[in-house]
């Protein structure tokens, strides 16, 4: 049996409710439309509040809703301190916050310091100045390469494919300078040399902050600092992903950035960040999430590990190890907007694949999903949830012509982009689009197959996805057997894994293809009903 433990963990009180806490990931534009566009909306997310409390979350972490002009589905941000009319306005925005509130769950929301918009008054202002001007140095501009500058700056690529650079047309009419977006070249990057970069991050976190937002999730927290003299990238980088060396993220100067805003976070006792930290290595990671920065860090072991017992304990063990070293707190997530549902990435591949049909493999990827919210929610730490993985929604297959996410075309088509996962929910009824919203032609179609996975259908069905996590979250937040800090790891049989929270909660995964015993000790939970006393594959349990 081994031990790990995250040291010097303070004992929690009120201010760090965070510590512990289940936050669900509303992404606006699929969650509830009430305005009837076909597109989310902030007053549905406040008609579907009761909804949330019955799930039992302490609070949500909603996806960019500041003025967008879209290009990437908010992460484009043109007026950081207004609501897009899109979703609302600042009357419903303190609406929701109020209403949250009086239900006792608290409201973050996304932040995104590393670039603009282009259509950002700044940006349009960089472009109407001189090379070297003020208003060009709130961004990176720098001459190409080669006789007429014909050349970007460096062979920098953009994470949603093509060149990370874009060359503008001065205002003299020549072609000129290029501009660095490390995504589509509508998010053009910030100068984060540059104080007034800074300065108006505070002012933007303020401006949430006084209206009585929680917290803030920060996009990109391993970007915005760039390497002096931007060298070239070593080894050519994939579409959405990137090594722990790649010279376009983690530079050391993104630390001081973290303490800058870490300050302003601290004149608002109970609230917390969480950074989008896509690095691997443990020792990168902690230096994120170290006491003057970052409060929490996402960290991707989980959502990235296949349905393996060996992958999922290590996944487990660096992510405890990655926080442990610094007294931080460990964060688990199995999904998010950017990353396929739990549901279809745990369905069976290749020859494991071999004769089953596409509704056996959707019904083994929900069952491991089932189990897997289960080892999510017994470990210590703080617990994301992807808004509809609480229904067991799979990835869609969406024709190329509903597809939207600017990795599609900025990758010539050769990766199909995250529309998948961020199909509208479905709320009630038999056909699309599920009470979603009152208009048939959504953002993103709804598939017709999806009439038993509405919450309608789920609320009163006891052996639902839904109802699972309803009682997998009660019971994490009743039961004293889910206190500690650490997890002792217990001999499994092979292809399982099983640990052991100090106030004595047993946690059990089945991940091989044969029935197992379960671990002595009374039943709390399980994701799948045993057969003969015994844990199938593929499911979990918790026991006391
Ligand atoms: C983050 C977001 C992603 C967005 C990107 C650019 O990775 O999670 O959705 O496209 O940043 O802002």
């Amino acid at each position: 049996m081994s031990e790990q433990s995250m040291a010097n963990v303070p004992a929690t009180d009120d201010a760090q409710w965070w510590r512990s806490a289940v936050v669900y990931q509303v992404y606006p534009r699929s969650f509830s439309d009430l305005s009837g566009d076909g597109v989310g909306d902030l007053a549905g997310l406040i008609d579907k509040l009761g909804y949330l409390e019955l799930l039992g979350v302490d609070a949500i972490w909603l996806s960019p809703i500041m003025r967008s002009p879209m290009a990437d589905h908010g992460y484009d941000v043109s007026d950081p301190r207004a609501i897009d009319p899109l979703f609302g306005d600042l009357d419903t925005f303190d609406e929701l916050i109020r209403q949250a509130h009086d239900r006792d769950i608290r409201v973050t929301m996304d932040l995104v310091p590393n670039h603009t918009s282009d259509q950002h008054p700044w940006f349009s202002g960089a472009l109407g100045a001189a090379p070297g001007s003020p208003e060009r140095e709130r961004y990176i501009f720098a001459d190409g390469r080669g006789d007429d500058g014909e050349l970007p700056p460096n062979n920098w690529t953009s994470v949603f494919g093509g060149p990370a650079w874009t060359r503008i047309v001065e205002p003299d009419g020549r072609p000129g300078q290029w501009y660095l977006h490390l995504f589509a070249p509508e998010q053009p990057d910030l100068n984060w040399n540059n104080p007034e970069v800074l300065a108006d991050l505070q002012t933007t976190m303020r401006f949430w902050l006084d209206r009585g937002i929680d917290g803030f999730r920060i996009d990109v927290a391993h970007g915005m600092a760039k390497p002096d003299g931007l060298p070239d990238l070593e080894h050519p980088a994939e579409v959405l992903l990137h090594s722990d060396d790649d010279p376009r993220f983690n530079n050391e100067a993104v630390h001081d950035i973290h303490r800058a805003i870490r300050s302003v976070m601290d004149e608002y006792p109970g609230t917390f960040n969480v950074g989008e930290v896509w690095v691997r290595s443990n020792e990168a990671f902690s230096r994120y999430v170290r006491p003057d920065e970052l409060h929490l860090g996402f960290n991707f072991r989980l959502a990235t590990a296949g349905f393996d017992a060996d992958e999922i304990k290590e996944a487990i063990t660096e992510s405890l190890a990655a926080t442990a070293s610094v007294g931080a707190v460990p964060t688990w997530t199995l999904s998010n907007h950017d990353v396929p549902r739990e549901v279809t990435r745990y369905q069976p591949t290749g020859e494991a694949a071999d004769g089953r049909t596409p509704d056996d493999l959707l019904a083994i990827g929900t069952i491991r999903a089932r189990a897997m919210i289960m080892v999510e929610l017994a470990l210590p730490g703080t617990v994301f949830i992807y808004n509809g993985a609480e229904l067991g929604l799979p990835n869609v297959d969406l024709p190329d012509d509903a597809l939207v996410d600017p990795v599609w075309e900025n990758s010539g088509h050769t990766d199909r982009g995250r529309d998948g996962c961020r199909v509208p929910l479905p709320w009630e009824g038999t056909e699309p689009p599920f009470g979603f919203s009152s208009r048939s032609d959504t953002w993103l179609p709804i598939p017709a197959d999806w009439a038993a996975l509405t919450v309608e259908s789920q609320l009163e069905d006891i052996y639902s996805m839904l109802s699972l996590y309803r009682q997998a979250i009660e019971l994490r937040y009743a039961r004293p057997e889910f206190s500690g800090d650490t997890v002792q790891w217990y001999g499994a049989p092979e292809g399982c894994l099983a640990f052991r929270r100090p106030g004595g909660l047993i946690c059990a995964l089945n991940a091989s293809d044969r029935p197992v015993p379960l671990p002595p000790g009374q039943i709390l939970l399980v994701s799948t009903p045993l057969e003969g006393g015994l844990l199938l594959p593929g499911a979990a349990a918790w026991l006391v």
